[in-house]
This record gives structure tokens, C-alpha cells and sequence, in this order.
């Protein structure tokens, strides 16, 4: 009977632990010919999606793509800052064929803080609907700053760098100007001409929004191949300040609001209904 007993309890530590492990939905990535909305985000109920453990957390992201198609994505244990929204505008032209594309992305990142998945349908739209990019107007102010040239020099390049991580400046094999501004608790800068092929010209603008305490990372990527020194400290700030993403902290968690206390009535009646099936057993 002791051992009965025993064995009993290791079973519900076993089976607690299992219960209070982080979860999240997994698919393999979802591609559409159409632009998701918040009225169609697929959830994660395909044949493919799985809910498994994680070791960190889940993430959830959509992608709109320049040709009118968009990636949904349910992840577990990204390369990202949990409780966080981002969000990701890139416009990039091609050197060789001149093309222009822009693409957009946000993504959520979250903890679980019970049993059930965050990485959900409404926990992206709530993300969505605080998110404002920039328009294709604001965006195609910088068509000529990334415009390729033929005539290009590597030694016009700003150089200069006081980010822990750049890359070195290389004249002889470089083919376009890099610039890096990070814009945080600090500022950090990267400037130069790195070794290596330039396919497209680009500028990339990368911002985290932290939940938790309603601060955000901003980070600026511009990749231009011209006369001079187009990776400027001013032409990445003019990218900043044109080119901001907003995001609205409080329509967030205003929304959030009323999500979470339906859990925790669920939460309640789970708690509930433990205590009923105690009793029940002795
Ligand atoms: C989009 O995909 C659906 C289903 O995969 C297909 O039936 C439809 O023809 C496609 N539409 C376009 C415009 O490619
Ligand atoms: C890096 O350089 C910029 C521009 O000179 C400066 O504003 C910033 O404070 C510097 N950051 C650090 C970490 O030294
Ligand atoms: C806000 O939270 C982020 C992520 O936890 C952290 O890295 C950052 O230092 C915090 N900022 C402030 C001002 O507390």
C-alpha cells in the first residue's frame, strides 16, 4: 500500500511537471497567394501542427510579401526576445535586374505561463491591430538611396564602428557601403565595406517592442552601392525618423485584457474541479 502510494505520488509530480512544461503550437511554415488579414489567419490545426514542449518559449509570425503572397509560421524556441512584438520592413532592389521589393513581418513572442499554448490566432491579431508600418509612399522616399550604380568607390564608405560586433572594411573585394545603427539603451553604430558579393541593395528596419516594460529596440540596416558615402549617420536617421513603426502599448494590452479573464475563469474551474476529485479519492 506504502508503495502503492509511492508511486502514486511520483506519478502526479511526473504528470504536474508534464502539465506545467511550456507548450506551443509547431507547423511547418504556411505559405498563401493572397494577403493574410486578421479575418484569416489560419490557426494551428493542420495535419502538420503539433503542440510540444519548449525549452523558452513560442513564437507566432506572419509575412507579407512584395508579390501579394504571406507566411504564417507557429515556432517554438526562436532566436527572439520573449515577450515581445516584431516587426520587420525591408525594401530591397536587386543589382542586376533593377526590380524593387518590399516586405513586411511582425512577430509575437511569448512565454507560457500555463498549460496552454500563447503562440495562438488571437494573441497575433492583438499584435496586428497595435502595429502600424510605414506606408509604400514613406518607404519609396529611399528608392534612390539604394539605387544601384555602376559608379562606386569602397574607400567613400563611412568607416567607423562602436558596435561589439562589425565586420572589417575590405577595399579590395568589397561592393557596397553597409550601415548599422542600433538605437537602444545606447546607441551602437557599424559602418564599412565588407568582403563579399551585393546581389540586392536593401534597407532593413527592425524594431522589438518589449511588453513588459513598453520600451523598443530600434535597428537600421541600409546596404547601398553609390558614389560616396550613402551609409551616412544622416541617411540612416532620415530612415529613422520617416520611417518608423508604431506600435500602441495600450490598444495592446487593452485587448489582452478581456482575453485574459476568460483563462482565468477556466483556470479557476480546473482548480475546482481538483479539489472535487480530491475529496472524491479519500
Ligand atoms: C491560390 O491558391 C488556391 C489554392 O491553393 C488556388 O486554387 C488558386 O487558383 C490560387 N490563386 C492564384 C491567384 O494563384
Ligand atoms: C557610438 O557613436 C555614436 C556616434 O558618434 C554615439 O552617439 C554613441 O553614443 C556611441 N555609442 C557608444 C556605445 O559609445
Ligand atoms: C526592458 O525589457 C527588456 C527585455 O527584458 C530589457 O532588455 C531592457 O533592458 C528593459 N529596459 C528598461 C528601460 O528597463
Amino acid at each position: 500500500m506504502i508503495l502503492f502510494n509511492y508511486y502514486f505520488e511520483l506519478f502526479l509530480i511526473v504528470h504536474a511537471r508534464y502539465l506545467l512544461a511550456y507548450k506551443c503550437h509547431e507547423c511547418q511554415e504556411m505559405i498563401f497567394n493572397y494577403s493574410i488579414t486578421i479575418d484569416n489567419i489560419p490557426s494551428p490545426t493542420r495535419d502538420d501542427c503539433k503542440i510540444i514542449t519548449a525549452e523558452n518559449g513560442c513564437s507566432v509570425y506572419v509575412g507579407w510579401f512584395d508579390d501579394g503572397t504571406s507566411a504564417v509560421y507557429y515556432d517554438v524556441d526562436p532566436d527572439l526576445p520573449f515577450d515581445s512584438v516584431v516587426a520587420k520592413t525591408e525594401r530591397k532592389v536587386t543589382v542586376w535586374s533593377g526590380e524593387y521589393v518590399t516586405n513586411r513581418f511582425i512577430s509575437y513572442n511569448c512565454k507560457p505561463s500555463n498549460i496552454t499554448p500563447c503562440n495562438t490566432v488571437d494573441n497575433i491579431k492583438l499584435a496586428i491591430i497595435s502595429t502600424v508600418f510605414p506606408t509604400d509612399e514613406q518607404i519609396q522616399k529611399f528608392d534612390t538611396l539604394i539605387v544601384p550604380t555602376t559608379e562606386f568607390y569602397g574607400s567613400l564608405c563611412l568607416q567607423v564602428s562602436n558596435m561589439t560586433y562589425c565586420p572589417k572594411t575590405n577595399i579590395l573585394s568589397c561592393q557596397q557601403c553597409i550601415g548599422i545603427i542600433q538605437y537602444f539603451q545606447q546607441i551602437d553604430i557599424c559602418a564599412m565595406c565588407p568582403a563579399g558579393k551585393a546581389v540586392t541593395n536593401f534597407l532593413d528596419y527592425y524594431t522589438t517592442f518589449f511588453l513588459n516594460n513598453h520600451t523598443q529596440l530600434d535597428r537600421i540596416t541600409l546596404a547601398c552601392r553609390k558614389y560616396g558615402a550613402c551609409n551616412s549617420i544622416e541617411n540612416i536617421k532620415r530612415i529613422k525618423n520617416t520611417l518608423i513603426t508604431k506600435f500602441d502599448f495600450d490598444k495592446f494590452f487593452q485587448s489582452t485584457a478581456s482575453i485574459i479573464k476568460s483563462t482565468t475563469t477556466i483556470l479557476f474551474m480546473m482548480f475546482v474541479i481538483g479539489l472535487l476529485h480530491t475529496d472524491y479519492r479519500e
